[in-house]
């Protein structure tokens, strides 16, 4: 159909990319729905009947866009572009769906199954804010109040309309957009129509289905019980299918083949939702927002008593996948999926809830949920039988249930412990006993686990003290994990499952307060352990001058793309059409992460449909070595493997089902050699890359520990996790030839085409100078992009260039996580020499990275890492010393702060120690050992212009330290299960390439006679807003408006021998060369202008057009005064320094390892800022991907610390496992400062780089966690230093806030596992 705007962005429900809405009339309440579902899980037969609406329903830049479009567009909520279609159709399916404008606290909740890893969220929340109408005005002339009877206002539009009407309304029009108030849409240009339902749905009767699908697949969708049941007959093994969310994933990811399916969506018995005095029968095929909503009326109407089921019930679904997945997951598919990590099913147990079971002959049976689940995903039905319904009976006076769960990330994510309790309290001679009590966790053993012995022991027991520390005692004999178990976090999950009994004491005892006889009070200080989480909508804030020069530079103007990106208009690399013959590309991945091939049989794939060919490293028609610095990487392996996933070879086929089925098929026999999997390992077995060690120093580290300078000396080891890039846009790229093979050209989704064009000549053994790879815009990189995508480009360009037909290699999300390398793990030893003041006086330090299978670009990064492993401290006495490790993953590679951030991490971890060893805070010991000007580091390079104190005394200021200092310390010591910390953390980052001759740049500026500029260089646009910046330097240049300056697309033959886009220095250098090549134009113009005859730009050029002048440059610049030499480790690798600094402040639950951060404030030296709204969207952007890195975001591989994972693999390769921050993570305040009046002379218009350097801020999240764990181990009594690795996920933190529930299991310095 030629609908692009819905982007693929993981196929597994996890990322909202691809979000459409589905409206549908509905027969029971005579009313149209409109939902938000993920387009990757809905069949195609599954909307029969249904009206989709994908994001081109919307606005264009044609016709005008939907308010929601121009508000994204225009508060900067838009960068590489690939989630925004999903966010426009989230945020628009809410508005068509409610009936009133939606609370802010909605619009957050209805946007949590979205990812966006650019934008840090905060702009898309502060664009969206304005629909929740807390002033009418702002919105929409009319005030909802005023609307005549009947006449319902679309919450989207703010005109009449009938898709939230009570009766549906004759015209079934929703009227012209009009301009709505809101002062900064001008909705003035949407002149399309809003879509309606269309009538001709209204009036279909829905009619039954049996249709013919891909791959042999019968569909069938039955409109009765009896119809259910007899095709159940028929086909014994069809599966009964509602929201597809598991079955989709089983099928997809699981590979699992299932012939038949019947859809029971359409079934009236099995959507029964209804309540008599008994309780509340919920059928199977109810929806979870359908029974969300409905035990929300319930709770309102019935008495309190009644709904305690029901109200953890409406608990826990709200922390139950996202909306897009709650409006279509079943609670039958939830309960016969029978996961031991469901959120419900713990709850259906405990709550004494019963499933009713039909037969093929309709006889119906009941069984108590507690005994309906017999193993692992196995449920007590028969083949003949299914599940009808779900009973849920009131819960008695003084009977509480409450859920729990604690999951990796709070929002969207699937538990890693769950549990459901129950307990009935019957008051007998004066004291409350336990009459009756369930308690079941899910995640702690294949089944929802019910704890048989603790409720034995329970029952009859007082409600007291005494009968909790008795009940653990017992509870750790019923929960019993094994050391390899499947998901291993074990101490963790043993010690969740106490914390939430202990929870649920301290809730109940609170429920109970006041009745007679009940002694238990709770002291106040542990009330807050039982509070729900409470999220205040975020607050953004925004603090820059704006300092202009010329006609654009200095202004914030919106991204050059951000009117296409709302649209869905912006192409990326899979969007390009499929020429006829088009082909598409699957890879052969190596299943063992080091072995020799002893054979490969590939008959099956060459007999499996739409097959074309297959190509293995013999077939390569140039040189199979390829590496961006050293060729030590084969494009198909030949020999050898050395990590798993390593590419074999490849298929091509007609399509991208039939290219992987293919892929699949062929077999290859293994000789296994022995693996290296950690650091450590590599470091036991000397396995290095060959002269990959380095040095750096300065003073004499020996004479400083050996003199008695140093009142103390330190030693100790800091872990640093790696991470996923999650770009939106996984890895592309679309090869195909001309004039029958004798150029080659390429789209990729790539930070680098020069490098794409390089391998892809390389390989096919052509010259670079018939390759030509060009880039719109790519869907994110963060330096994923950069070397890593021209391997795929290669395997790509192999069977293009011998078919002679295009080839199109879009990566899956698993295959992508699992093999394109990611942020490398370090692992740094220092001993470190202090006074005991503080001040810090030698530092002997080890660093080694993890540079997986090849060297790729892990040297430079590990040099990037030795360079800022001093951060911002003067330190007179450095020895640094790197070593890249070989280990048999995937090779490791450049990642935002390319090292920089690992390096500054591993000194803060020891200056943090050292402020514990010395009594004092970490920032005062910051701040005694800050450098300044003229300071020399440890490479030689001299520190000028550094404005470090003026940026850390102004945070100090503004986030008013000590006051908040006092503040949370007061808050600690009236919460016993709560702590708060606070921190801040400053950052120096080096700007420029270190590797001399990349820091290169050229540029192409052409100029037409109607006075408009084609801009063409050589950085990409990932979303950064490069383009943005340029055509704002070239508008100013010319002296004209920003509309008149067009970026089309970076390309080789354009702009030769670019440098990746990458080292933050982009803008710097492409904006030099563009500014040459615009000063060329200009002084050829000269003459004519001096004249100053012209009017106008228009004039001057059809004036200089005429008189025969040249209007198109070439400019070119260079980075002057950089350069080091390893042989004496002295130079000077940077131009200057990006400074800034951060303050956070935390809350964690200390029996959960929850947490989230309350307040950010992050303020950065960016000189004259050229575009101050782009920039702070890098930083805001940044720093939650900080976050992410620093607390959230944990990679598991196959490894000595994970048996349970096969050896090599990664285990976290997809949004379901692997949780980057979602919109629930942004701190709740959170403000960006930018230094004033600080211009910079050494970078263009007087500006700094932005995009790595506030990277590593997010690190103050993490010593603020930390900060809150000290005060929580105070409280047990440990008060000496613990190492904490990041993440510092909720395990970390939990087991780090060692007390009563951590210590039967782990001791009060346990370091959870880490892939290093
Ligand atoms: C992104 C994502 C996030 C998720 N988050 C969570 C989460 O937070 N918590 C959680 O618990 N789960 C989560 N899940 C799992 C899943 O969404 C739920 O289990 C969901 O309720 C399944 O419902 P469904 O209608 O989509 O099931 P389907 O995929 O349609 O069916 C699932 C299984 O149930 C069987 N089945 C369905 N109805 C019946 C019936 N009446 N009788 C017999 N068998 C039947 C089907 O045959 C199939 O085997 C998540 C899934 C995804 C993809
Ligand atoms: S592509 Fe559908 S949710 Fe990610
Ligand atoms: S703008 Fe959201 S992923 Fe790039």
């Amino acid at each position: 159909m030629g609908l692009t705007g819905t982007k693929l962005g993981c196929g597994e429900g996890g990322c909202g990319a691809c979000t459409v809405m589905v409206s549908y009339f509905d027969q029971n309440s005579k009313k149209c729905v409109h939902q938000a579902i993920n387009a990757c899980l809905a069949p195609l037969y599954s909307v029969e009947g249904m009206h989709v609406i994908t994001v081109e329903g919307l606005g264009n830049r044609k016709f005008g866009l939907h308010p929601v479009q121009e508000t994204l567009a225009r508060n900067h909520g838009s960068q590489c572009g690939f989630c925004t279609p999903g966010f426009i159709m989230s945020m628009y399916a809410l508005l068509r769906s409610n009936k009133t404008p939606p609370t802010e606290e909605q619009i957050e909740e209805s946007l949590a199954g979205n990812l966006c890893r650019c934008t840090g969220y905060r702009p898309i929340l502060d664009a969206f804010r304005v629909f929740s109408k807390t002033n009418d005005l702002l919105y929409t002339n009319n005030s909802v109040s005023s609307q005549k009877d009947c006449e319902f206002v679309c919450p989207s539009t703010g005109e009449p309309c009938s898709c939230g009407s009570k009766t549906v309304q004759k015209e079934n029009v929703c009227h012209d957009y009009k301009p709505v108030s809101y002062n900064e849409i001008d909705g003035s240009s949407y002149t399309n129509k809003e879509i309606i339902f269309p009538p001709q749905l209204l009036m279909r009767k829905p009619s039954s289905l049996s249709l013919n699908g891909f791959n042999g697949i019968k569909w069938h969708r039955p409109l009765l019980l009896k119809h259910v049941l007899e095709l159940k007959s028929r086909f014994p093994d069809a599966k009964l299918v509602v929201g597809n969310t598991e079955v989709g994933i089983e099928t997809r990811l699981k590979k699992l083949h299932c012939p038949v399916f019947v859809s029971v969506t359409h079934v009236p018995e099995l959507n029964i939702l209804s309540s008599n005095e008994n309780g509340i029968e919920i059928g199977a095929a109810v929806r979870l927002s359908e029974l969300q909503k409905f035990l929300k009326k319930v709770i309102e109407e019935r008495s309190c008593d009644d709904t305690s089921s029901c109200r953890a019930i409406v608990k826990q679904i709200k922390w139950f996948a996202g909306t897009q997945i709650r409006n279509v997951a079943s609670v039958g598919g939830n309960i016969c999926t029978a996961s031991p990590i469901s959120d419900l099913n713990p709850l259906w147990m405990a709550s004494r809830a019963k499933f009713k079971i039909v037969d093929s002959n309709g006889n119906i049976r009941t069984v108590v949920a507690e005994n309906f689940f017999l193993g692992y995903r196995k449920v007590d039905l028969k083949e003949n039988e299914i599940l009808y319904s779900v009973f849920l009976p009131w819960t008695r006076r003084f009977e509480h249930v409450k859920e729990f769960k604690q999951a990796h990330r709070r929002e969207d994510d699937i538990a890693l412990v769950n549990a459901g309790m129950r307990v009935f309290l019957e008051e007998k001679d004066q004291k409350w006993i336990v009459s009756d009590a369930c308690i079941v966790y899910g995640g702690v053993a294949p089944v929802s686990l019910l704890t048989e012995k603790t409720r034995d022991y329970l029952i009859g027991k007082p409600w007291n003290k005494e009968m909790v520390e008795n009940a653990m005692e017992i509870l750790k004999q019923d929960v019993v994990i094994s050391e390899d178990a499947p998901g291993g976090m074990v101490e963790f999950r043993k010690s969740l499952t106490l914390s939430f009994f202990f929870k649920f004491f301290l809730w109940v005892s609170h429920e109970m307060n006041g009745q007679d006889f009940f002694k238990e009070t709770i002291p106040v200080s542990h009330l807050s352990a039982i509070e729900s989480y409470n999220r205040p909508s975020v607050m953004g804030s925004q603090d820059y001058e704006i300092t202009k020069q010329g006609t654009s530079v200095g202004s914030p103007e919106v991204h050059m793309s951000a009117r296409l990106q709302v649209t869905g208009e912006a192409e990326y690399t899979d969007d390009t059409p499929m020429p006829p013959g088009g082909l598409h590309a699957a890879m052969i991945l190596s299943k063992k992460p080091h072995a020799r091939l002893l054979s490969i049989d590939d008959s099956g794939a060459r007999s499996s449909p739409g097959f074309a060919g297959i190509f293995f490293a013999k077939d390569i028609p140039g040189d199979n070595a390829t590496g961006p610095i050293v060729e030590d990487e084969q494009v198909f392996a030949s020999d050898v493997v050395t990590c798993v996933g390593q590419v074999i070879g490849v298929v091509v086929a007609d399509t991208h089902e039939n290219a992987k089925l293919a892929a699949r098929k062929v077999v290859i026999e293994y000789e296994v050699l022995p693996p290296i999997l950690s650091i450590k390992d590599a470091v036991k077995s000397n396995s290095f890359f060959p002269n990959s060690n380095r040095l750096l120093g300065k003073g004499d580290v020996d004479l400083c520990f050996r003199s008695n300078e140093c009142d103390k000396i330190i030693e100790g080891e800091v872990h640093v996790g790696g991470q996923e890039h999650f770009y939106l846009e996984p890895q592309s790229s679309f090869v195909w030839t001309m004039d029958g093979g004798n150029e080659v050209h390429l789209i990729s989704s790539t930070q680098a085409p020069q490098k794409h064009q390089k391998y892809v000549a390389h390989v096919l053994g052509l010259p670079m100078s018939k390759v030509v790879c060009k880039v719109k815009r790519i869907g994110g990189g963060f330096g994923g992009k950069e070397t890593r995508s021209a391997f795929f480009a290669a395997v790509a360009a192999v069977p293009a260039y011998i078919l002679n037909h295009p080839v199109k290699l879009t990566l899956d999300r698993d295959i992508d996580m699992m093999i394109s390398g990611q942020r490398h793990s370090f692992l740094g030893k220092y001993k470190v020499g202090f006074t005991n003041e503080g001040k810090v006086l030698g530092l002997d330090l080890e660093l080694y990275n993890n540079g997986g299978n090849s060297l790729d670009l892990s040297q430079a990064i590990l040099e990037r890492a030795m360079y800022h492993s001093n951060n911002v401290y003067e330190i007179p006495n450095v020895r640094v010393t790197g070593s890249v490790c070989f280990t048999n993953y995937p090779s490791n590679t450049a990642f935002r702060g390319f090292g920089g951030p690992q390096g500054m991490l591993i000194t803060e971890n020891w200056i943090q120690r050292i402020a514990m060893e010395v009594k004092k805070s970490p920032e005062e010991i910051r701040e005694m050992n800050f450098m300044g000007d003229g300071s020399i580091l440890h490479y030689g390079q001299q520190i000028q212009d550094c404005t470090l104190q003026r940026l850390w005394e102004e945070l100090k200021k503004s986030c008013n330290f000590l006051k908040i200092r006092s503040e949370v310390d007061e808050f600690n010591l009236h919460n016993r299960w709560r702590r708060r910390g606070i921190a801040m953390v400053p950052t120096k980052f080096g700007i420029s390439f270190t590797t001399k001759f990349m820091n290169q740049a050229g540029a192409l500026v052409q100029v037409y006679t109607d006075g408009t500029v084609l801009v063409t260089h050589g950085g990409v646009e990932m979303g950064q807003g490069l383009h943005t910046k340029v055509a704002q330097i070239a508008a100013s240049a010319f002296e004209i408006p920003l509309s008149a300056v067009f970026i089309s697309e970076t390309s080789t033959d354009k702009v030769p021998n670019a440098s990746p886009t990458a080292a933050s220095a982009s803008s710097d250098m492409y904006g030099a060369a563009v500014l040459d090549a615009c000063n060329q134009i200009k002084t050829r113009m000269e003459p004519i202008a001096s004249k100053k005859k012209h009017t106008s730009f228009e004039e001057l050029v059809n004036a200089c057009y005429f008189e025969r002048i040249d209007l198109s440059a070439h400019g070119f610049h260079i980075v002057p005064d950089i350069g080091f030499d390893w042989t004496t480790g002295k130079g000077h690798p940077y131009r200057y320094f990006t400074y800034g600094a951060a303050f956070a402040e935390v809350e964690i639950d200390t029996l959960t390892g929850d947490f989230h951060t309350r307040s950010a404030d992050v303020i950065l030296d960016l000189g004259f800022s050229i575009n101050p709204a782009i920039d702070v969207g890098q930083i805001e952007g940044a720093f939650v991907q900080g976050m992410g890195w620093v607390a959230l975001e944990e990679l598991k591989w196959g490894d000595d610390a994970h048996k349970w994972i096969q050896p090599g693999f990664l285990f976290t390769s997809g949004p379901g496992n692997y949780k980057i921050p979602s919109v629930n993570d942004v701190p709740f305040k959170f403000k960006v400062s930018l230094l004033k009046d600080a211009p910079n002379d050494k970078a263009i218009h007087s500006s700094k780089a932005v995009g790595e350097p506030p990277f590593f801020l997010a690190s103050s999240v993490f010593f603020a966690i930390k900060d809150a764990i000290i005060a929580a181990r105070a409280e047990s009594g440990f008060h000496g230093w613990f190492p904490l690795d990041n993440p510092a996920t909720p395990e970390r933190i939990r087991m780090a806030c060692a007390d009563e529930f951590t210590a039967p299991f782990a001791k009060s310095d346990f370091r959870p596992k880490l892939s290093v």
